[in-house]
């Protein structure tokens, strides 16, 4: 780590109780990188003195390692394995074995679309089946305001751009100016605060127990140091059912791609199952 960035995270910690050194290095020399040509700094010696200066500066940068940006569907290829493959073979698996219900985690949720995305597919695979397998999809982020959007369930038409014209006009209401989530889809995911990186409680408190079939947490681990990096997964691998499945972003692939307890399903998606 350079100098000045040991620096910046002393000040940040000193001055304003933040503690940025949980983020990744390279994450957050880009982010200082940005803030400091944004406020007409050269380098990150200068960019210190805003930085000390202005409260409002070190919230700003502070702010902008919060990343919370997400899609609908994000990624194309996620979402189509697991609509033709993983989530027929999960009701399939659930029916042969007597069992009623498949539990979903959403780690990092968002304002909503991560969960909302694979509450659709579900519900559209589970409709009408001869043997009833319900879900239910636990959504959880450490953002309470990510949250309140998330359950309030309201996006405007760039949002939904992902969305299929079935799918909205089956899981939205909307007039063209914004779509709101159905109100039954939204009682398929019950939202909730959980930080991934609080040691003292393993899996989201509203779930009670883990036992996931499937966790998702994409986007997220990337900008976290390491060994905080390691210990999410850790959290994750915890929760999850002995055959389940673990799914992540494009950015974590090569992250998950070490992990020992874990084969990917298909060539080129992140999408895994435990041994
Ligand atoms: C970039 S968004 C990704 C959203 C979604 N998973 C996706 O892939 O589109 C990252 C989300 O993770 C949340 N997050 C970051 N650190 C977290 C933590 N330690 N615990 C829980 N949520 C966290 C942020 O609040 C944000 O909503």
């Amino acid at each position: 780590m350079n100098r000045e960035l040991d620096k910046i995270i002393r000040l940040m910690g000193r001055l304003y109780g933040r503690d940025i050194s949980i983020y990744d290095v390279g994450f957050l020399t880009r982010s200082l990188d940005r803030r400091a040509s944004a406020t007409g700094c050269r380098t990150l010696a200068a960019y210190l003195v805003p930085l000390s200066d202005f409260e409002a500066e070190a919230e700003t940068f502070y702010r902008s390692l919060r990343v919370s940006y997400s899609e609908f569907f994000r990624n194309p290829l996620t979402f189509a394995l697991l609509e033709q493959l993983i989530l027929p073979g999960l009701i399939a698996e659930k029916e042969r074995a007597g069992r009623s219900e498949i539990r979903v985690w959403s780690a990092g949720c968002a304002a909503g679309q991560e969960p909302y995305s694979l509450a659709i597919l579900l519900d559209e695979l589970t409709a009408g089946r001869r043997n009833t397998v319900s879900f239910r999809i636990f959504a959880t982020d450490s953002s309470e305001p990510e949250l309140a959007a998330a359950r309030e369930g309201v996006y405007d038409p760039a949002a939904v751009g992902n969305v299929r014209l079935k799918h909205l006009s089956g899981y939205f209401s909307g007039d063209g100016g914004s779509y709101v989530v159905a109100n039954a889809l939204k009682e398929r995911v019950s939202f909730s605060v959980h930080d991934m990186l609080d040691e003292g409680s393993l899996c989201p408190p509203a779930s009670i127990y883990g036992e996931f079939d499937l966790a998702i947490c994409s986007n997220l681990l990337f900008y976290y140091r390491p060994d905080i990096r390691r210990s999410i997964l850790n959290k994750l691998e915890h929760c999850l059912a002995p055959d389940g499945y673990l799914v992540t972003g494009e950015a974590e692939r090569e992250l998950v791609a070490k992990l020992e307890g874990f084969r990917a399903v298909f060539p080129g998606a992140t999408v895994y199952r435990r041994r």
